[in-house]
């Protein structure tokens, strides 16, 4: 049979790695996918660079809209990035009835359910495993491998760059700035790197997670988002002592009231295996029902170990786009017809615990103060420790960091009880309030 014909738009890394594997083991991959697959023409603005890559045998443009309308393509893998002209490519490819694979999380996060619709309209498929935590198979796992459990919940390091830098932050005890810097130094992070360290690529990830682990429509809007810069030295210093790792989770949680979704710094228990996923390596945690939790672990990024995600997307549309639309699996995992309703919730609505880092005059009552507001507002408190009195401002005050980790709690409660003790005269500097997780 004629080799499947596949049009790459953007051959940076994920794409020169996937052209490159799609090379190497061609011969492994026909053989699982029941004919060849090749990529035969790829747009690129740099036009040059990209025909070094592939060598003469292949036919570079620079126009996508030329691979577009190529006939003789199937399939249309997007690796440009961004919502703005990828999202209009995307489109036209599904509308000209070419199967799309993408790597672009931040497209299918904020546009996904138009994308969606447009591809089952048209009866193609829109394929994204190397969206979320890059060579790890998460999305098949979820949408596949775990379709008899009802998930409870995901917790996943699924951003390499910012646990690279809270790896590095341990291990050296030093603050994020100067982290950031020799991260980027080092070309660990980009030159931009916000939607790392802010969690948006995060979120973006949980997003696509979410949706097709409970069946509901991708709503990035609705996430909360907290990234990794307010974090101090200290505090992972008190984590580590308390028996705690800090890692950014991106978290999404089915309850009785509805989802949870949300990217936020996370207190771990050191022992569990995921708190001990270092440098830029990504891990997700799925708790189903039936299968009880299981770990994935690998490699978040990079050219190969993405371009292993696309590749086995190329070779799952290979294998049934002969096959009636009905027939494959969902985009979403669940029958577009059978979406839930479950609303994601508000922040204020989430219940977890928290770690509290209160910079406060050492001086009698001060403890007390604390806790009986805490009391008040119906917070219990797990563990208390005290460190480190050093000399603060004039006349001989001194202040100490108090550190208090409570028990499950409303987000809402926290919020009005923080400003309240924020408020004590005895409270000398923003309470630090990371939340915990013990993911058991
Ligand atoms: N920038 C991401 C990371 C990889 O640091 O993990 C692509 O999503």
């Amino acid at each position: 049979m004629k080799p499947i014909q596949v049009g790459l738009l953007g051959i940076g890394t994920v794409g020169s790695g996937t052209f490159n594997v799609l090379q190497r083991n061609q011969e492994e991959i026909k053989r699982r996918a029941g004919r060849g697959i090749e990529i035969t023409m790829v747009a690129d603005l740099d036009v040059a660079r990209a025909q070094d890559i592939v060598g003469p045998n292949v036919t570079v443009v620079n126009d996508a809209r030329a691979v577009i309308a190529n006939p003789e393509i199937d399939i249309v893998i997007e690796l440009i990035g961004g919502y703005g002209i990828a999202k209009a490519l995307v489109l036209e490819a599904i509308a000209a009835g070419k199967h799309v694979v993408t790597a672009n999380k931040a497209l299918l996060a904020v546009h996904g359910t138009e994308i969606f619709a447009a591809a089952s309209a048209k009866g193609v498929m829109v394929a994204f495993e190397a969206a979320v935590a890059g060579g790890i198979p998460i999305i098949k796992a979820l949408r596949e491998g775990l379709t008899a459990n009802s998930i409870q919940w995901i917790a996943g390091i699924i951003n390499g760059t910012t646990n690279f830098i809270l790896s590095e932050m341990r291990d050296k005890g030093l603050d994020f700035d100067v982290v950031l810097k020799e991260a980027q130094r080092l070309g660990y992070a980009e030159a931009d790197p916000t939607f790392d360290i802010e969690g948006v690529d995060a979120a973006h990830k949980a997003t696509l997670m979410s949706a097709i682990a409970f069946g509901i429509p991708v709503q990035f809007d609705k996430a909360y988002v907290e990234g990794i810069t307010k974090l101090g030295a200290a505090d992972i210093k008190y984590a580590e002592q308390l028996g705690y790792r800090i890692k950014l989770l991106g978290i999404t949680k089915r309850t009785n009231k509805g989802i949870e979704l949300r990217v936020h710094p996370s207190l771990v228990p050191a022992k569990r295996l995921i708190a001990n996923v270092e440098g830029a390596m990504n891990a997700v945690m799925v708790q189903g029902d039936a299968v009880g939790t299981t770990l994935y672990y690998g490699k978040g990024a990079g050219s190969e170990p993405t371009a292993s995600a696309v590749i086995a997307d190329l070779v799952d549309i290979t294998r049934l786009h002969t096959a009636d639309p009905l027939h494959r699996v969902p985009h979403l995992a669940f029958q577009p017809d059978a979406m839930s309703d479950l609303a994601v919730l508000p922040m204020s609505d989430v219940v977890t615990s928290y770690y509290l880092r209160l910079r406060v005059a050492d001086e009698a009552g001060v403890l007390a103060q604390v806790t009986g507001l805490l009391a008040t507002a119906g917070v219990s408190i797990d563990a208390v420790l005290q460190r480190e009195a050093d000399e603060v401002g004039g006349e001989g005050a001194t202040s100490t960091d108090l550190i208090i980790l409570t028990h499950d709690t409303r987000e809402g409660t926290m919020n009005g009880v923080l400003a309240q003790i924020q408020a004590l005269p005895t409270v000398l500097a923003p309470i630090t309030r990371i939340r915990k997780e013990e993911l058991n």
